[in-house]
């Protein structure tokens, strides 16, 4: 857009007055029109169910256009991640807003590694679980029970060094935390953390090692475990990063911000779609394989039936990270030896809505979660700990989300409405109603 023709103002006419609101030009030429003072000036509020028309804050710290499928974190492709980055550096290039250096990485590296252990009183927790309890809801219980063990994060406005701290803690015991899911799950032994091996290596011999036996960690699993974590590490405003900022701009701790991210996610709409779309593809296997089937029930509107990790509130193109999940699942299953039927009929799924009308004018194409759990099942894990993976991903990006909005002293969240409920009335006795 030239700059020329760049106003600075949205005029709006409301019952024949008209009112001058400033616009905001991002980086990347983006328009939003900021209404902090329309209530003030016009009384009117605007309303956006939903919000997918609403900025709620700016940010430096994702960039997505849906129109082009173009995904970048502080600036950086995602493409450009995914091929030569590690998780933990992503993850330090969320939180910190650069790629590090040497000597920055490997002290990263090495706070990371020696917070790893978690107090062992957080096995009692599981004692009050019913056996195959979801581990989505024991991830959120347990990551805010962190509060209790570390008190000195109650106050995350207090002191800088007690923020950093807490950060450092969850981006190091997250890995642990999860392997115990896995562990408790099965009843077997806990393997602890070693801190002699790095992030991925480390959470996947906790993850599968058994206490019998050793555990030559396979580094076709390293690579497509830093991988798929890349691809989930943030995605800007999602319903989940906007509920941790939510939660965070009340002053709640940090562990209590996570926690609620967390149960966000867990919802099949949002990343809880990885764990169905294996459901859905094993149905329509178990149902002989009639893709056209499913495809007819996604399209009928009586039929509560959605193409499970297809649309895209933001993406109306391919998502990215999609495509790199999508060629990382040949990649990977060929070098597993795994053979894998639901990868073809993901593939033929895939083909076939995307040759449909109904999904080429809704603009629904695949998203993160569409191939991610073929992965996830070829490596060993059972399809319910699917999201809890998405959220370890996801894990550096809401600690980024927050600290943006906590930086920028953001005042607490709270939307307005428009009322449409009975006007005053009087009350009457139950006698005489
Ligand atoms: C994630 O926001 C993020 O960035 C999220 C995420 C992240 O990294 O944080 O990318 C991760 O959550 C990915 C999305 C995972 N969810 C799913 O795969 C569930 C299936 N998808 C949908 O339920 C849906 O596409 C959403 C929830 C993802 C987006 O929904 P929107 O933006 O509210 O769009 P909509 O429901 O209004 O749909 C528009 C139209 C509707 O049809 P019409 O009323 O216009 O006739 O498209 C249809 C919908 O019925 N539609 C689908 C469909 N998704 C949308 N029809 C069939 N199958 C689908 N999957």
């Amino acid at each position: 857009m030239e700059s020329a023709s760049k106003s600075d103002k949205a005029r709006l006419e409301i019952n024949g007055k008209t009112y001058e609101l400033p616009l905001i030009y991002g980086t990347e030429n983006e328009i939003g029109i900021d209404i902090s003072t329309l209530r003030s000036q016009t009384g009117a509020v605007t309303v956006d169910i939903g919000y997918k028309n609403t900025g709620s804050t700016t940010s430096s710290i994702t960039y997505l256009d849906g129109e082009k499928g173009i995904l970048r974190h502080r600036g950086y492709s995602i493409e450009d991640l995914a091929e030569n980055a590690t998780f933990l550096e992503v993850a330090y290039l969320l939180i910190n807003g650069k790629l590090p250096n040497a000597q920055e990485y490997s002290d990263w590296d090495n706070q990371i590694r020696n917070h790893t252990l978690v107090n062992e009183d957080m096995q009692n927790i599981f004692k009050a679980w019913p056996t195959g309890s979801h581990p989505m809801g024991q991830l959120t219980a347990l990551i805010s029970s962190l509060s209790s063990f570390y008190p000195d994060s109650l106050d995350p406005y207090r002191d800088v060094d007690d923020q950093h701290r807490t950060i450092r803690r969850l981006i190091a015991k997250m890995p642990t935390i999860v392997a115990m899911l896995m562990k408790k799950a099965k009843g077997h032994p806990l393997i602890y953390p070693s801190n002699n091996l790095d992030y991925v290596s480390n959470f996947l011999n906790m993850t599968f090692k058994n206490v019998t036996e050793d555990y030559e960690i396979d580094p076709v699993f390293v690579e497509a475990m830093n991988k798929l974590l890349i691809l989930h590490a943030d995605h800007e405003q999602n319903c989940s990063a906007s509920t941790v900022r939510i939660v965070g701009s009340s002053h709640s701790n940090l562990y209590a911000c996570i926690s609620a991210g967390i149960a966000a996610l867990w919802g099949p709409l949002h990343g809880g779609a990885n764990q169905k779309v294996i459901e859905m593809l094993e149905a329509i296997k178990e149902d002989g394989g009639d893709v056209t089937k499913y495809i007819l029930k996604a399209k009928d509107k009586d039929d509560p039936f959605r193409l499970m990790g297809f649309g895209h509130r933001v993406y109306k193109n391919y998502d990215p990270r999609a495509r790199i999940i999508k060629k990382s699942c040949d990649d990977i299953l060929n070098k597993l030896g795994v053979q894998d039927p639901i990868l073809n009929i993901a593939k033929e799924l895939e083909e076939t809505a995307l040759a449909d009308d109904y999904f080429v004018e809704r603009k629904l194409f695949p998203n993160v979660d569409f191939y991610s759990g073929i992965i996830y099942r070829a490596m060993g894990f059972p399809v319910e700990m699917f999201t809890v993976l998405f959220a370890l991903g996801r894990l550096p990006g809401w600690i980024a989300q927050w600290q943006e909005m906590r930086d920028e002293n953001q005042p607490i969240g709270r939307p307005r409405q428009i009322y449409v409920g009975e006007v005053n009335r009087e009350f009457v006795p139950m006698q005489n109603r």
